[in-house]
């Protein structure tokens, strides 16, 4: 037997333990020795009863996913867990942490389960683009009932200990020590005479759903699972349980599950899983990194940026002061932090009290010699140079020796704001995305100069206050906005050539992004983006650049927020404008834009790829530490559907000589300023690589 999974006896208890740090994962060993282990509890006349537990953090996590690309190695997990339901004496699972997909299902093949009260089980594997398929989407239904068995795998959510025990997915709550409860509890049900309790035998009565169950269930959960391929798998192994039997429904999982284990979605989702773990690992910044103090905050700007960063610390007790210029502006700010709790309060989310608790957290002050002894200052004023550098230089005057002093620019070079202070070591960019208090991606920005433990307290604040932290180099834009730019660029060069803006967004939503190029500039603000496009000193030397965005904002028209942008507004609903249309074709004719027939790959190929060109030249440029990276911006930025895996992934699933030769073909038609492939690109075509390999050839 495999050491990561021992064989001992206490008696008549057998105690089978899993060892396989760092969260049990079911890699072959793993397997191999569960199958050797139950083998040998069936053989040993000595034991009456098997407890299963395991070492470490957590019960089984799941499959090792690490394992999935590569071919099954025998025994399966579905074989294991029929071994061990199948076993003629009873089995415990002895749960803490979290039992989770092939966990769960390894937890249910036994006959009866107990937990710590801190314990989860679920079976997340949705969020993998996948299917509980070692017999958990049969098991479950049988267990819980098929609408709350639906709910978990659909939602991907794991059940608390006594939400679980609730249920009866969990037997008995053990509230000391887990080994002894687990005894304790087998022993009492071999005095009882428990006999093994198989779930596969429990038979649902299609009987006892309501008529249509099956078609309304899709229909509730259409809008939540938009474009993902796994949640309709699911459901069709939940009906094939109800209308099959067991030993025909179970053959019917493996059949759903290899399928989205081909899929792309199923990839996609799999290379953030692991994306999205690799972010913190920073090569020059190890873990063991010392990290600065950081108990008290500062910002500078209570506008709705400004606003919104402060409720992320007072959210998780970190008290907040706020610098305003004056009071009106002060007031103004924190009547618009007030708003935003007060719709959580509506929805039930927070209480008046917690509100009044919150609210009391926030400090205003019209005084820069406040801030003298805040251990971080984020700075949260619009996009420009001149006020950001006047600002730093200030706060060099008056914070502590030590204090970070942080940026929340989205594009300028933090390099020359660092360079106002005369502690440019100390100087980060952390570039919240809007709202601050909702989304999760925060961009650190690494200066030139920014000192190593500057870096790590900001990846250790992020964790904090809950967010994504992706770290990147100095460039105009930083990664988000730069690769967003060549986006907005195609999306407002294809409005000339006549393309309506409405099915721009409709294909780039198909695709799957949350709102396409012209809803997001709308709500952005065009007065943002013409800002930012004014700034950008290097932008592209051409005349059609943005410039619908140009003409708009000289109309008034600055998105949402003035009921007009490239779409008027009813209340919140964009309606398309035909003096969008019109001004599209007069700007057309000034400007010599030539008007064309654009089919729907086109505005796919010119949106997506743009953007991971520039993605090509960022990483090689360094200023993203890996593809992977840019991913994770991408997933949680940009409201880019995880089934696409982020930008650079989807340039893998296309392959880069698809990419770099439709982009020869957009070059031929638009000449070299945006269409020369990056040499990246070029050299990953030729040689038939992916970025993916690319990169793990560099680690
Ligand atoms: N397989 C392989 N590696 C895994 C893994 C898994 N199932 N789950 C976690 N890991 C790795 C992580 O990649 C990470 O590696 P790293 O340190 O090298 O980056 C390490 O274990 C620790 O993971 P986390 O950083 O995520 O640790 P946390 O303590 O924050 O979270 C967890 C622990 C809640 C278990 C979380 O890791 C998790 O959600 N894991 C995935 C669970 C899951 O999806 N299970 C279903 C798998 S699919 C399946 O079972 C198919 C079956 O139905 C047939």
């Amino acid at each position: 037997m495999a050491d990561v999974v021992t064989y001992d006896r206490d008696g008549d208890i057998a105690v089978i333990t899993v060892d396989n740090p760092p969260v049990n994962a079911l890699s072959l060993p793993v397997r191999q020795g569960l199958a050797a282990a139950f083998a040998q509890f069936e053989a040993d006349s000595k034991a009456k009863a098997a407890v299963l537990i395991c070492a470490g953090r957590t019960f089984i996590a799941g499959a090792d996913i690490t394992e999935f690309d590569k071919p099954i190695e025998e025994p399966w997990l579905p074989k294991v867990v029929a071994q061990m339901e199948a076993c003629s004496k009873i089995i415990v699972a002895a749960i803490h942490g979290t039992a989770l997909g092939g966990g769960f299902e390894t937890a249910m093949a036994c006959h009866y389960r107990c937990a710590v009260p801190t314990a989860k089980v679920g079976l997340p594997e949705v969020l993998l683009g996948l299917l509980a398929g070692a017999t958990g989407t049969q098991r479950l239904p049988r267990l819980i009932g098929v609408k709350d068995a639906l709910d978990v795998m659909i939602s991907g959510a794991p059940m608390p200990a006594d939400v679980a025990h609730k249920r009866g997915a969990i037997d008995e709550i053990i509230e000391g020590e887990l080994l002894d409860g687990a005894k304790a509890y087998a022993r009492r049900l071999l005095s009882e005479g428990a006999l093994p309790r198989r779930i596969s035998e429990i038979v649902i009565d299609p009987a006892s759903l309501p008529d249509g169950f099956f078609a309304d269930y899709r229909k509730d959960m259409a809008r939540a699972t938009r474009g993902f391929f796994a949640p309709e798998q699911i459901v069709k192994c939940v009906e094939a349980a109800v209308s099959q039997p067991y030993s025909e429904s179970v053959l019917r999982e493996i059949e759903l599950f290899m399928e989205c284990m081909a899929s792309t979605h199923s990839k996609a989702q799999r290379h953030l899983f692991f994306a999205d773990r690799e972010i913190s690992k920073i090569p020059d910044v190890p873990k063991d990194t010392p990290v600065r103090t950081l108990e008290t905050v500062a910002i500078v700007g209570g506008g709705t940026m400004g606003g919104g960063i402060a409720m992320n610390f007072v959210n998780v007790g970190i008290p907040v002061l706020l610098k305003e210029v004056n009071q009106e502006a002060l007031d103004r700010g924190l009547k618009i932090i007030r708003g935003n709790y007060e719709v959580v309060v509506k929805k039930g989310r927070m209480t008046e009290a917690q509100l009044e608790k919150h609210m009391s957290m926030i400090t205003g002050t019209l005084d820069y010699d406040a801030l003298a002894d805040v251990d971080i200052v984020i700075e949260a004023v619009f996009e420009n140079m001149a006020l950001k550098k006047e600002i730093f230089a200030t706060l060099d005057r008056v914070c502590k020796p030590g204090a970070i002093l942080a940026s929340n620019t989205s594009t300028l070079d933090i390099d020359e704001i660092a360079a106002s202070t005369k502690r440019p070591q100390d100087v980060i960019g952390l570039h919240f995305f809007a709202p601050a208090n909702v989304m999760t991606l925060l961009e650190i920005v690494r200066g030139e100069k920014t000192a190593k433990d500057v870096i790590a307290t900001s990846m250790a604040m992020a964790k904090t206050i809950r967010k994504v932290a992706v770290l990147v180099g100095c460039c105009f834009g930083f990664v988000a906005n730069r690769m967003f730019f060549p986006y907005i660029r195609e999306s407002q060069l294809m409005i000339l050539e006549g393309v309506a803006p409405e099915r721009i967004d409709q294909v780039a939503f198909d695709w799957g992004m949350a709102m396409g190029p012209n809803g997001v500039s709308d709500l952005s603000g065009l007065d943002v983006l013409e800002k930012v496009r004014n700034e950008w000193i290097d932008r592209p030397d051409d005349r059609v650049f943005f410039r619908m965005i140009t003409k708009l904002v000289e109309q008034g028209r600055l998105g949402q927020k003035s009921g007009a942008g490239i779409y008027k507004y009813e209340g919140r609903n964009a309606v398309a404008d035909p003096a969008v249309a019109a001004l599209a074709k007069a700007e057309a004719k000034a400007l010599g834009v030539a008007q064309i027939d654009i089919n729907d790959e086109e505005i796919i190929e010119r949106l997506f790829y743009s953007m991971i060109n520039e993605g090509a030249l960022i990483l090689e440029e360094g200023i993203a530490l890996r593809p992977s990276d840019i991913d994770v911006v991408y997933a949680n930025g940009y409201g880019m559907a995880r089934y696409r895996g982020g930008p650079m992934c989807y340039a893998d699933t296309v392959g880069l000589k698809n990419v770099r030769d439709a982009m020869l073909k957009y070059r031929k038609r638009y000449g070299d300023l945006y269409w020369t492939p990056a040499p990246l690109l070029e050299q990953l075509a030729d040689d038939g690589k992916t970025f993916d390999q690319w990169s793990r050839e560099r680690a």
